[in-house]
C-alpha cells in the first residue's frame, strides 16, 4: 500500500459524496453478461410449478424455459445452467437415465440451442437428479464406488455434449472426474466443449431447497461428506482447483457462494482463471425470506450480494437472482 496523506489533506469522503463520483472510483461492476442463470426443469408443456423453499423460482416445462430464456437473452443474460426435476420412477440405483439422450435437459438443451442459438447452456455432471439413492456417485453397500461413478458420469457428460450443451459442469467432486471427461471429449471430437469445474464445492447445509428442487431430498441416505470438501478447509480447495486445472477444467467454480467469498479470492489470486461462485439454493431463500419479511432491502441486498462476488475475484455467477438483477440493472 502507498502511503498516503494525513487528514485533512486526505478525505476519503471526497470520492464517496456523490453518485457520480461513486460510480467514476467504483472498482467492481454488475453486468447481465456476468450472471449464469440455474434454472429446474419439469416434464409437461406450460407448466410452472412454485417451489416452496425457493420463493420466486419455479420448475418449468421445456417450452417455458425456452420462452423465459429467450425474453433474459434479449436482455442481455448469456448464459443458462439447467437442472432437472427427474420423475421418481426413472431413479435407479445405476442411474441409466443419467445417460438418456431423450432425458429432461438433453431435450431442453436442444430446444434451447435450437431457439436461441447464442445463448450459453451450461449442464450438470452428477447423477444425484438420477439416483434412487440421491448421491452424486454410485452408491453400493453403504458406499460411494468413485471409479466405476467416473465412467455412469463420463457417458452422461458426453450425451450432454452431443446435445449441444456448451459448458459442463462436474459437481459430483468424485476424484479423477476432470481428466476422464475431457479424455472422452477429446477422442469424440467435442475438442471445444467447456469445463466449469466445481472444484471447490464444500459439503454444505445450504443445499437444502436445491435439493427439494429436484426432488433428492427424500431419495438421499445419508450426507455428502465423503465427497465435498469439509467447510473448515482452504488449502484442500486449491489442490482441487489445481488437479482440476491440469485434468483439463478451462473454469472453475467455488460453491456456495458467501460464506466461502475467501476462497473466491483465494483461488484467482492463485491461478489467475475464469473463477465463478454459486449463490446456492439456500443462500437465495435466507435472502429472499428476509426481503419478504421486509427485514432487509430486497433490490439493495441482492444488488449487493452479486456485486461482492465481483469484488472478491469472481468472474461471473451463478444465482437464481439473475431475473431479479437483470430487473434492477433495467431501473438504474
Ligand atoms: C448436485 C448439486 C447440488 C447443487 C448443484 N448441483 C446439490 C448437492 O450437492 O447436494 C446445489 C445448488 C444449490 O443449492 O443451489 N450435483
Amino acid at each position: 500500500m502507498l502511503a498516503l496523506a494525513n487528514f485533512p489533506f486526505r478525505r476519503a469522503r471526497r470520492t464517496r459524496s456523490l453518485q457520480w463520483i461513486r460510480d467514476l472510483t467504483a472498482e467492481s461492476h454488475l453486468s447481465a453478461k456476468d450472471l449464469i442463470w440455474p434454472v429446474f426443469v419439469m416434464e409437461g408443456e406450460n407448466k410452472v410449478e412454485e417451489i416452496k423453499s425457493l420463493p420466486g423460482v419455479s420448475r418449468m416445462s421445456i417450452d417455458k424455459v425456452v420462452e423465459c430464456s429467450k425474453d433474459m437473452y434479449q436482455r442481455g443474460l448469456t448464459c443458462v445452467a439447467l437442472f432437472p426435476y427427474t420423475p421418481s420412477n426413472l431413479k435407479t440405483p445405476n442411474c441409466e437415465e443419467a445417460w438418456n439422450p431423450e432425458n429432461l435437459v438433453n431435450r431442453a438443451t436442444r430446444a434451447l440451442k435450437k431457439e436461441i442459438p447464442q445463448l450459453g447452456v451450461m449442464l450438470d455432471v452428477a447423477l444425484d437428479p438420477y439416483n434412487s439413492q440421491g448421491h452424486d456417485g454410485l452408491f453400493k453397500n453403504g458406499k460411494i464406488l468413485n471409479d466405476e461413478s467416473l465412467e455412469a458420469l463420463t457417458k452422461q457428460a458426453l450425451i450432454q455434449a452431443e446435445s449441444g450443451a456448451d459448458i459442463l459442469g462436474p459437481s459430483d467432486m468424485m476424484d479423477g472426474r476432470i481428466g476422464k471427461i475431457r479424455s472422452s471429449l477429446e477422442k469424440n471430437n467435442y475438442k471445444d466443449t467447456i469445463i466449469l469445474s466445481y472444484s471447490a464445492k464444500y459439503a454444505s447445509s445450504f443445499y437444502g431447497p436445491f435439493r427439494d428442487a429436484v426432488g433428492a431430498s427424500g431419495a438421499l441416505k445419508g450426507d455428502k461428506k465423503t465427497y465435498q470438501i469439509n467447510p473448515s478447509n482452504s488449502d484442500e480447495s486449491l489442490r482441487e482447483v489445481a488437479a482440476d486445472l491440469t485434468e483439463g477444467a478451462d473454469m472453475v467454480m467455488v460453491k456456495p457462494g458467501m460464506p466461502y467469498l475467501d476462497m473466491c479470492r483465494r483461488i484467482k489470486d492463485t491461478f489467475g482463471v475464469p473463477t465463478y461462485a454459486y449463490q446456492v439454493s439456500g443462500e437465495y431463500a435466507m435472502i429472499q425470506a428476509a426481503a419478504n419479511n421486509g427485514w432487509i432491502d430486497g433490490d439493495t441486498a441482492v444488488f449487493e450480494s452479486i456485486l461482492c462476488f465481483k469484488r472478491a475475484g469472481c468472474d461471473g455467477v451463478l444465482t437464481y437472482f439473475a431475473p431479479k438483477i437483470l430487473e434492477i440493472l433495467e431501473g438504474l
